[in-house]
């Protein structure tokens, strides 16, 4: 619920359980004031006071003389703020920062007037979380306003009160000449006066992506960033700052996550009085986006989630919201396919015979799709050609995408393909006709990676033909999936229709882009199951979830590996969204030997397939993966729908142990995997978490009966004294118990 106070001037952001607030400071500022627990109370009248902070020179470093009315009295430096433009003496990250016509930088924004409105209004051509009729949801609008250089900024706060979420938005109204646009942050939030804070975020690269790092946070800047115009394999757009002692179960996190698949900055600038501020948005850096007079721009959002509980709080929060109110479409609630991908079995060499004849051990162990990866278009043998060309590779397949997919079909499985629409190979005949269709700078040559280039998708007509294109080959065939892969980041981010004056936008107007393509496609075949990946996950982000449901969580399909990728995404993202698949030994990537049970446990927690030839499976292997998919059938819901604990981190010890709890709070389920077996283990207790303490819980296995409060209180022992300890342990509540 969003409140305004007349009396102190002051707007409450109320969750369920939290309260954000700040207050208008004499007609101007804005002053973060809270951030926490829910308040029951309000703030005191005297709000004010608590702001003035006198320095040695008795000075007061906060703002001057009170009473004063307007900006030009007092100093914002170190004054915690909602929002802040260069030029008030805050040397900070400003959340705005623009060039005039006159060469001043500077913008002075002060408070107009307010809006409440029920329910939220989407972001244009932006992913962002949304609501249903029904649920507790409200807006606020705050109107800022430059005067003399008439540009108006309005600040949107939705709260989804049932969900303990706030997002956070800015769309920059430009009334005056042109202006341009140096940096657009989405959120920028002040903590007041607190040395002893942490910052969190998500490291990684290619195979060993979302690893969780913590660093605590020292007087000035810390930040995270992508410069590769997407958000990358190397960090995810998301941080959380929280107490230097908080933990997974207690202490206070506050997390902020960028609804956005491109460059972005996330980071902390703690100042020498320890107040420490935290933004987050699009990058500035290669980032100039023109306004002409009445243009506007609209930032992406942020979702900000507070937990008083410790980080395991903050990310069941996310995952929820994410799960429901993110993720949209059909495939936000229906089954989805267990799937058969052709991938690691054979790459680019496969005919028709091949997918056949490995569909046909797929359909007998149970699994629901069929997946033709890279390699069925234009000439592509190899990754050097074609990506443009979306006709069908006639060699290896005679009877086209139609044939093969009836034949699929036939067996009772479904069929899915891959695309990679975003790129062009300089060796194929779309580059032939259109070689301004690659983002490219003229005159200067273009880095390839993996022998592509990337389109200019900040082209309409480009947008066009890669919808066009794609649609052609959906309607040829009975496709009910496809795998969207990215596989190079962008350089050298030209554009051959944008003027010069706005080159700067290009890489932001590529995701408007994309974002434009997707939206087209899902909304043109809302029964096709879309499914993100950026060379596995380069692009693990909310945006992408706004459009595909689940994310190919990384390249690397070495169970001990995924075992710390996924439970780092877990940090923010649900297991609904980690597509995750059985591959064969030794393993692709890793070289790695582990057991056919382990490979299917670590998989079986996100959206489970194979993606190995079958073909070459042991009978007792090809038993393992029929019972793990009917095994999977049953707990898959739980895994997904469930609420998720982390137990034990891979991160810190050999071993990985996650829970989820039903819905109905009736079935508990504790993955337990070993990394490395060590001599002479320690004897663990995996506790439990998220029990009712008075109720009673059958084990599956055995049949053996455990009080919740045992099971949350002693645990259950756990001995990493073998190579691939794989548990996957079923608890039911007793009826009554
Ligand atoms: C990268 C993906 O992550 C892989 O799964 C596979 O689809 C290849 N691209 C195909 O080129």
């Amino acid at each position: 619920m969003i409140t305004f106070d007349s009396k102190t001037n002051i707007f409450y952001l109320n969750t369920k359980t939290t309260t954000y607030a700040f207050g208008i400071l004499e007609d101007t500022a804005l002053v973060h004031l809270y951030w926490g627990k829910r308040l029951h109370n309000g703030i005191s009248v005297e709000w004010t006071q608590d702001h003035e902070v006198w320095d040695e020179n008795n000075r007061c470093v906060y703002y001057k003389s009170r009473g004063a009315k307007d900006l030009g009295k007092y100093t914002t430096h170190d004054l915690p703020l909602e929002f802040d433009t260069f030029g008030s003496a805050d040397m900070r990250y400003p959340t705005f920062h623009a060039l005039h016509k006159d060469g001043s930088r500077i913008t002075k924004l002060k408070y107009k007037d307010f809006e409440i409105l029920s329910g939220k209004p989407s972001l244009e051509g932006l992913p962002a979380t949304y609501y249903e009729e029904g649920d507790k949801v409200d807006t606020l609008i705050i109107h800022l306003e430059d005067e003399l250089k008439k540009v108006d900024v309005y600040l949107q706060y939705s709260v989804f009160e049932e969900y303990d979420a706030i997002t956070r938005s800015n769309k920059i109204v430009n009334r005056g000449e042109n202006i341009f646009v140096t940096s657009a942050l989405s959120t920028t939030l002040d903590f007041i006066g607190n040395g002893n804070m942490d910052i969190i975020h998500l490291d990684g690269a290619w195979g060993r992506e979302r690893t969780i790092v913590r660093n605590k946070i020292l007087t000035g800047d810390q930040h995270i960033e992508s410069r590769t115009g997407a958000s990358s394999s190397d960090r995810n757009p998301f941080i959380a700052v929280c107490d230097s002692s908080a933990t997974e179960t207690q202490g206070n996190v506050y997390g902020f996550s960028f609804v956005y698949s491109g460059n972005f900055i996330a980071g902390v600038d703690q100042t020498p009085f320890y107040n420490t501020r935290v933004y987050i948005g699009i990058n500035p850096f290669d980032f100039r986006y023109k306004l002409e007079t009445n243009e506007y721009f609209q930032t992406p959002e942020t979702v900000l989630v507070y937990s008083s509980k410790g980080l395991g709080e903050m990310s069941r929060i996310y995952h929820k919201l994410y799960r429901t109110r993110l993720c949209r479409g059909k495939y936000r609630d229906a089954e989805r396919f267990v799937v058969l991908n052709h991938w690691e079995a054979y790459r680019f060499a496969f005919d028709e015979e091949k997918l056949v004849e490995m569909a046909r051990k797929g359909a007998d162990i149970g699994v629901d799709l069929f997946v033709l990866d890279d390699g069925w278009f234009g000439k592509r043998d190899n990754d050097r050609s074609s990506l443009g060309d979306w006709k069908v590779h006639t060699k290896k397949l005679p009877n086209g995408l139609g044939g093969l997919a009836k034949k699929i079909n036939d067996m009772g499985l479904r069929f899915g393909l891959w695309f990679e629409p975003e790129m062009i190979s300089p060796v194929s005949e779309l580059y032939e006709k259109h070689p301004d269709w690659a983002l490219h700078v003229p005159g200067i040559e273009s880095s390839q990676y993996r022998f592509q280039l990337v389109l200019d998708l900040s082209r309409k007509d480009v947008c066009d033909y890669v919808i066009e294109s794609v649609s052609d080959i959906l309607n040829s065939a009975n496709i009910e999936y496809v795998k969207w892969d990215m596989n190079r980041y962008i350089s050298e981010a030209g554009s051959a229709l944008l003027p010069p004056d706005r080159q700067g936008e290009v890489v932001h107007r590529y995701m408007l882009g994309l974002y434009y393509i997707m939206e087209t496609l899902v909304t043109r075949y809302p029964d096709i199951l879309f499914e993100s990946c950026a060379s596995g996950g380069g692009r693990f982000d909310p945006g992408m979830l706004y459009y595909m449901p689940q994310v190919w969580t990384s390249d690397c399909s070495d169970a001990v590996s995924r075992l710390s990728i996924q439970y780092g995404t877990s940090i923010v993202y649900p297991y609904s969204t980690m597509a995750a698949h059985v591959s064969a030994v030794p393993n692709h990537q890793m070289k790695r030997t582990t057991s056919f049970d382990m490979r299917c446990n670590v998989a079986m927690v996100g959206q489970f397939g194979f993606e190995l030839d079958l073909n070459n499976c042991t009978e007792e292997e090809l038993d393992a993966a029929r019972n793990a998919i009917i095994k999977y059938r049953k707990l898959g819901p739980v895994f997904h729908n469930g609420t998720n604990y982390r137990l034990c981190s891979p991160f810190e010890t050999n071993v990985s142990a996650i829970e989820f709890v039903s819905e109905d709070e009736n079935t508990v389920i504790c993955s337990i995997n070993s990394k490395f077996a060590v001599a002479n283990a320690e004897r663990m207790h995996i506790r439990l978490q998220g029990l009712s303490e008075d109720s009673e819980y059958v084990l599956e296995d055995n049949g053996r009966i455990y009080g919740g409060d045992y099971l949350m209180n002693y645990g259950i022992p756990f001995c990493n004294n073998a190579e691939n300890k794989s548990a996957v342990l079923v608890f039911t509540k007793k009826v009554g118990g």
